[in-house]
């Protein structure tokens, strides 16, 4: 069985930084070592990250994910086991507000637009739609 795990947090780093984009350099390099996959996106200060794989790994993983100072305020939103992963293929998806935006696709939908106050099954929603989108590949930084 695989565990996984929501969590919400509070960046540190500023949005689209060399800081920000070594967390997914380097998340998507070792998360390939360790059989983890999952998704990471960032809106307005906020991150919310699904994580998968299996249980000790992962829970390895968060402690090490709590103590980093590039965010704060980590609060886990969920976790579980599953048979089947989610996002399979990827290493960790990544995303933003100007790629993708959660306040944009809730509006619409009509569901609470803040992410720091939606409830995890529409955080979920919104990363199984775009990951299904090309436009969680890899994205250019800048500075
Ligand atoms: C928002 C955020 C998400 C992260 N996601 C991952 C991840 O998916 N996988 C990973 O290995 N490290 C991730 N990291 C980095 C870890 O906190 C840690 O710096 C890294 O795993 C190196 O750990 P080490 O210093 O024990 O070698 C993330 C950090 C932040 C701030």
């Amino acid at each position: 069985m695989l565990f996984f795990l929501v969590y919400r947090s509070t960046a540190v780093v500023p949005q689209r930084s060399a800081y920000e984009a070594l967390i997914y350099l380097q998340a998507r390099d070792r998360n390939a070592k360790k059989e983890i996959t999952g998704y990471l996106h960032r809106e307005c200060q906020f991150y919310v990250q699904y994580l998968e794989g299996p249980e000790n790994v992962i829970k390895d993983l968060m402690r090490t994910i709590d103590r980093d100072w590039r965010h704060k305020d980590v609060q886990e939103l969920f976790h579980g086991h599953v048979s089947a992963r989610r996002f399979p293929g990827w290493d960790m998806a990544f995303t933003d507000a100007e790629t993708s935006s959660f306040r944009a696709r809730q509006v619409v939908l009509g569901s609470e637009p803040d992410i720091s106050k939606a409830s995890t099954e529409k955080i979920l929603e919104f990363m199984d739609e775009t990951a299904l989108s090309e436009k969680a590949r890899l994205m250019a930084y800048t500075k």
